[in-house]
């Protein structure tokens, strides 16, 4: 496995990787890996020809210096899962890489990035898509591959993928789960035993959502049964829950009728985790 501090350095592997093997699929990440980041790996080892990943935590999506900071760092154990899953090169660029000195060009997507979570994180899906436009430009990747529990992250990136045209193939994975239900997460390590039991209550909520869905309740009655599994569980805050069109994010009629994405934040004993479901009638 190739590994790429400069932005020349990864563009000589990836024409290297291009000439010798074919279709080149790239999986953004930040690093604090787990098996989540791991089906993304999957997924592009199975769509592409070889597998390029970056680790860069971005300053830029972060709203609190702190928070930047404090995010977990541990380069040596995220490369030896790079490479122990069949990742051909990683690039790990330095801050002053990806943003040199004087630079000031951002790409915000305008209305996608300024509803939903955008509106409780000003500023972060604008520093979400500055940072894969220069990832984007960097490794020219054929394909990239997003995780879909980030699922305004994903409708941001196709999006901007579409306007401007970057000649790159955009796949959403699935969420991977633990067996009780749990979305896996780099913050699932910071839940205490209690309360690792009371975050199942994301998806079961979401479970709840999908029955009233099957059996043809209204969007309210969708929305509250979430609410009551939600509020059954003491540990559970509901910080935020939208249920809107899928792909657009627009607002939805009464009824269930056309394709709904569940996009659901709680916060349990501090830590906010964030779950999503899309429905079709
Ligand atoms: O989803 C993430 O880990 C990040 O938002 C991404 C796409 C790598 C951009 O920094």
């Amino acid at each position: 496995m190739q590994i790429c501090r400069s932005v020349e350095a990864c563009r000589s592997a990836v024409r290297a990787l291009k000439s010798e093997k074919g279709r080149v699929a790239f999986v953004p990440t930040m690093g604090a890996l787990h098996e989540g980041h791991m089906a993304l790996v999957e997924k592009a080892r199975e769509v592409g020809d070889s597998v390029v990943a970056s680790l860069f935590i971005n300053p830029t999506q972060f709203g609190q210096a702190s928070d930047f900071e404090t995010y977990p760092r541990d380069e040596e154990r995220d490369l030896a899962m790079f490479e122990a899953a069949g990742v051909d090169a990683v690039l790990i660029p330095d801050v002053s890489e990806i943003y040199p000195e004087g630079n000031e060009t951002i790409v915000e997507t305008t209305r996608l990035a300024n509803m939903l979570h955008g509106i409780v994180r000003p500023g972060h899906f604008r520093g979400v898509t500055t940072v894969v436009a220069r990832l984007f430009n960097i490794v020219q990747p054929d394909i990239a591959v997003f995780g879909e529990k980030d699922y305004q992250q994903l409708q941001v990136i196709r999006r901007m993928v579409r306007d401007l045209h970057f000649p790159v193939e955009i796949f959403g994975v699935p969420t991977r789960r633990a067996p009780d239900g749990l979305a896996l997460s780099s913050r699932n390590a910071r839940l205490s035993n209690e309360s690792r039991k009371a975050a199942t209550v994301l998806s079961r909520a979401l479970d709840a959502a999908t029955e009233r869905a099957k059996s043809g309740q209204s969007i309210a009655q969708i929305r509250s049964a979430i609410e009551t599994v939600i509020a059954g569980e003491p540990l559970a805050e509901l910080r935020g829950l939208d249920i809107v069109e899928a792909q657009t994010l627009e607002p939805l009629g009464a009824q269930f009728d056309r394709p709904t994405a569940i996009m659901l934040s709680v916060e349990i004993d501090g830590v906010l985790l964030i779950d999503q479901k899309e429905l079709y009638p």
